[in-house]
């Protein structure tokens, strides 16, 4: 058998690429729409595909503080009752939450590209939204199958937020 060993000047080079690569961190909430269907096995099926790394996974009961926390940025929107009353499970049965951290290059833009638009009859259909999600009118919730960070900025504070640190690989 053959082994490849790496001179110390190898090491070092492959170690400035790594550092080049942006590596981003991205956090997705499979929300109680998604769990009280059971699809969370097709929607982290259907991950797999953007190629990330998987470093930390969680089902969490979604109380109004972490929930009010992590949607800060949309206090004060109309639809922002609605919205915590969707992630906490108050619409659906008190279902929980299944939180995945994902790290690897240009990771914020690739789960966005496979969740598709947020409104989900603006989703493409090829898209997680656009496959499994719907708007219900009697309660204009946007039911949208999944959360995912919209920046590494936000990718980071929302990771860190879900998880503690030795939660994370
Ligand atoms: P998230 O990944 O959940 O953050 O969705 P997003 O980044 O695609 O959209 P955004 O952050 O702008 O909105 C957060 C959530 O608020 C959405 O997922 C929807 O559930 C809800 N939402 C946004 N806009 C509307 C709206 O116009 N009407 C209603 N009813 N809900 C909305
Ligand atoms: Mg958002």
């Amino acid at each position: 058998m053959e082994y490849f060993q790496q001179s110390p000047l190898q090491t070092k080079i492959y170690k400035l690429f790594l550092q080049k690569i942006p590596m981003e961190k991205t956090l997705v909430l499979i929300k109680p729409d998604a769990m009280v269907k059971k699809l969370a096995g097709n929607v982290i099926s259907e991950l797999y595909n953007a190629g990330l790394k998987m470093i930390g996974l969680k089902l969490v009961n979604v109380k109004r503080e972490l929930a009010e926390q992590h949607y800060n940025e949309h206090k004060g929107k109309p639809f922002f009752e609605k919205l915590i009353q969707h992630i906490t499970g108050e619409l659906h049965g008190n279902e929980n939450v299944i939180a995945i951290a994902y790290e690897g290059e240009d990771a914020i833009q690739k789960i966005r590209t496979a969740a598709g638009k947020t409104h989900p009859e603006e989703a493409e259909y090829s898209t997680i939204r656009g496959k499994y999600g719907r708007h219900v009118s009697s309660t204009d919730c946007f039911e949208n199958v999944i959360h995912a960070s919209d920046s590494p900025k936000s990718g980071e504070r929302e990771i860190y937020l879900w998880f503690d640190e030795d939660e994370l690989i």
